[in-house]
């Protein structure tokens, strides 16, 4: 008997298949209030998560729910707006689902965007930063269950989870486009209350740079499957205790739209040079 996970995964690629035969070579997820990249594609083809039969479909506000299909620099793409959170309630084999059949579309490259509040204090809130390691705090493993062997082993190595090369490729990008990009630490709570004080004291110490609600979970699962992960934050608000004003879910979307720019400009530089 096929495992069940396995199963879902199968049937949502083949529901998929029937609708678009698309077949990108890099994945995109769009984070809290960065949707709008989207726009920057040349789009062959959208396709609703509620159109593929057994998706897990996303509740959050501002999020679109669809998949956008098209050309990155002339590189072949598929990108989410809007993705799935473990708070929405969903076991964590369905959050990493589209991850995983973005996977077996045929990306081999995957860049994962979010929104994260600050915990280091040199950042400011509109920073770029590039992930080059993560915490999962209190979130499952995604991995946890039978192994899925046709996706990857059982046991898979984590130590280099984000890309060094696509990493260069980001940092380069962010050079020649003249602003910083900060390189740290994501640590993923489950959400989706924003974090106490005492919180973000003990997460600086355990060594994160900021905190979030995706992201970490997404690319374990991507690492299994063999994909190349790279990942960008934008810094939305000072982590809990750090700032003057309480978090609220709208501050992350206005803070996102002010790196729209900057974000826009290196995700392009960073997925084109994968086609070079
Ligand atoms: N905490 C957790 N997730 C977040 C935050 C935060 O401060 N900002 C944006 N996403």
């Amino acid at each position: 008997m096929m495992n069940k996970v396995y199963e879902k995964l199968k049937r949502c690629h083949a529901a998929l298949l029937e609708l678009t035969d698309f077949a990108p070579r890099a994945a995109l997820v769009l984070g809290s209030g960065l949707g709008d990249y989207a726009e920057e594609m040349d789009v062959v083809k959208t396709v609703d998560y509620r159109e593929i039969e057994g998706f897990p479909v996303s509740t959050v506000a501002g999020h679109k729910g669809r998949f956008v299909f098209g050309y990155v620099s002339g590189v072949p793409t598929v990108a989410m707006q809007g993705r799935i959170h473990y708070y929405e309630g969903y076991a964590i084999s369905d959050v990493v689902l589209p991850i995983r059949l973005m996977g077996l579309l045929g990306a081999r490259t995957l860049l994962l965007t979010n929104a994260v509040g600050g915990i280091n204090a040199d950042y400011d809130v509109g920073d770029l930063m590039l992930l080059c390691d993560h915490i999962l705090y209190g979130v499952p493993s995604p991995l946890i269950g039978e192994n899925l062997d046709a996706l990857g082993t059982r046991f898979p190595d984590m130590g280099g989870i984000y890309d060094a090369q696509l990493r260069q490729q980001a940092r380069g990008a962010a050079e020649k486009l003249g602003f910083t990009l900060r390189e740290g630490v994501y640590l993923q709570t489950s959400g989706p209350q924003f974090e106490t004080p005492a919180e973000i004291r003990a997460f600086g110490s355990l060594g994160a740079d900021v905190v979030g609600m995706s992201t970490a979970c997404e690319a374990v699962a991507a690492r299994h499957m063999g994909l190349r992960v790279a990942g960008i934050s934008v810094v939305s608000n000072k982590a809990a205790g750090l700032g003057d004003t309480p978090l609220t879910h709208e501050e992350v979307q206005a803070a996102a739209d002010k790196a729209a720019p900057r974000f826009k400009a290196v995700v392009t530089a960073t997925l084109g040079a994968i086609g070079e």
